[in-house]
């Protein structure tokens, strides 16, 4: 689908992948409303782009549905925003476990459901869900994140099957960790195991290429981890023993405490 001179909503966008792809689309043409939960983090963050800004709090139901009635009809919905969600289950309380069900699954699958209409009846439209190699790897300290990333890595791909034929896409972009900017980024912390790591910008571009030829999945990692995640599809139990010997660098530890703030 074509960028320029269509209307964007992208959620997330004062994130360290957010910025980037909003720069990356605005420099192809496309009409911006971005969206984030804090007014002055978004206008600082897309200083120097023109866009249209709507704070929304995605952990409630009503500011979804305000969300999607604000941006209008959009042409294309890059739903990025999300939680680290990361540490042990028996560390949240039940709000925690609410509040990251509902950013980072239930959110994206209401945006999808309220817009997708307008797109499909005008015969044109894509929707990008942000994803992680977290949806296609389990991880330790990460049983939740994986719960959502999981969850709408197999949402988009039913969902684009729902679509099939109604000239409206959808993609699910998932990257590996991503350096410079961005959660993992945030936390200070090496990568566990030493791999290596993706740039915000490399993550922009995995998310114009899933528009511009409708991919059903773009993979944003290094070769080695694009391919570890999928034998750790195909062979989770395999994949279990390979990260217990590999994550004893403390690494793991370091992201969970830094990224604890943000339950
Ligand atoms: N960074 C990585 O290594 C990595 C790797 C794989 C996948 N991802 C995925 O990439 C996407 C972007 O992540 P990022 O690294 O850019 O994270 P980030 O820098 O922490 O940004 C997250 C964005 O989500 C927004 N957000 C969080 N909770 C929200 C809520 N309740 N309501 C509205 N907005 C909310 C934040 O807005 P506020 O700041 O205003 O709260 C921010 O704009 C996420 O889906 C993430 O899971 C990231």
């Amino acid at each position: 689908m074509k960028i320029a001179g269509s209307t964007v909503l992208l959620t997330g966008a004062n994130g360290g992948i957010g910025r980037a792809i909003a720069h990356a689309l605005a420099a192809r043409g496309a009409d911006l409303i971005v969206s984030g939960r804090r007014a002055e983090a978004l206008r600082s963050a897309m200083s120097g782009l023109s866009v249209r800004t709507v704070v929304a709090d995605l952990a409630e139901a009503a500011d979804v549905e305000r969300l999607a009635e604000e941006a209008g009809n959009v042409d294309i919905l890059i739903a990025n925003g999300a939680l680290p969600a990361s540490g042990a289950l028996l560390d949240y309380t039940p709000e925690q476990i609410d509040r990251s069900l509902t950013v980072n699954l239930r959110s994206q699958i209401m945006l999808c459901r309220l817009l997708a209409p307008a797109m499909s009846e005008a015969g044109r439209g894509h929707i990008v869900l942000v994803g992680s190699l977290s949806g296609k790897t389990a991880s330790p300290a990460a049983s939740l994140y994986n719960a959502t990333k999981f969850g709408l890595r197999g949402f988009a791909h039913g969902f684009r099957q729902d679509l099939h034929g109604t000239g409206v896409g959808v993609s699910v972009v998932q990257p590996g960790f991503v350096r410079d900017a961005g959660m993992f980024a945030a936390t200070g912390a090496a990568p566990p195991g030493k791999v290596r790591t993706v740039s915000p910008e490399q993550v922009a571009t995995g998310t114009i290429r899933a528009i511009e030829h409708d991919r059903a999945e773009v993979d944003v990692a290094p070769a080695e981890l694009r391919l570890g995640s999928s034998i750790a599809g195909l062979f989770p139990a395999l994949a279990a023993r390979v990260q217990r010997l590999a994550l004893k660098d403390g690494a793991l530890e370091r992201i969970v405490a830094g990224q604890r703030h943000n339950r």
